[in-house]
């Protein structure tokens, strides 16, 4: 179980506890926290699931495979640094206490 702290474009905060397991992305989506779409449910094939990842966390996170960072550049307003598809993502316990934040909107 890890704390996931999302926070909306409008800078609304939604903190919920993720399993182990599940995806940065399924957190959101099965806690309704708007904000992400994940219209392709988690193939890496939309980039709607796009967040910018706390500066603290960058370094923490695996870094991402060649498939999301192409698909990272159909996102909206991508951050070459903290810009991170949230399916891609799988919460484990290191990521207790991970902060993300939605963009503007998704493409
Ligand atoms: Fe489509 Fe993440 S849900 S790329």
């Amino acid at each position: 179980m890890a704390k996931i702290t999302y926070i909306e474009h409008s800078g609304t905060k939604h903190e919920v506890d993720v399993d182990e397991g599940m995806t940065v992305m399924e957190g959101a989506r099965d806690n309704n926290i708007p904000g992400i779409e994940a219209d392709c449910g988690g193939a890496c094939a939309c980039s709607t699931c796009h967040v910018y990842v706390d500066e603290k966390w960058v370094d923490r996170l695996p870094a991402p495979d060649p498939m999301e960072e192409d698909m990272l550049d159909f996102a909206w307003q991508p951050d070459p640094k903290r810009s991170r598809l949230t399916c891609q993502i799988k919460v484990t316990e290191d990521l207790d206490g991970l902060v993300v934040q939605m963009p503007e909107k998704q493409i």
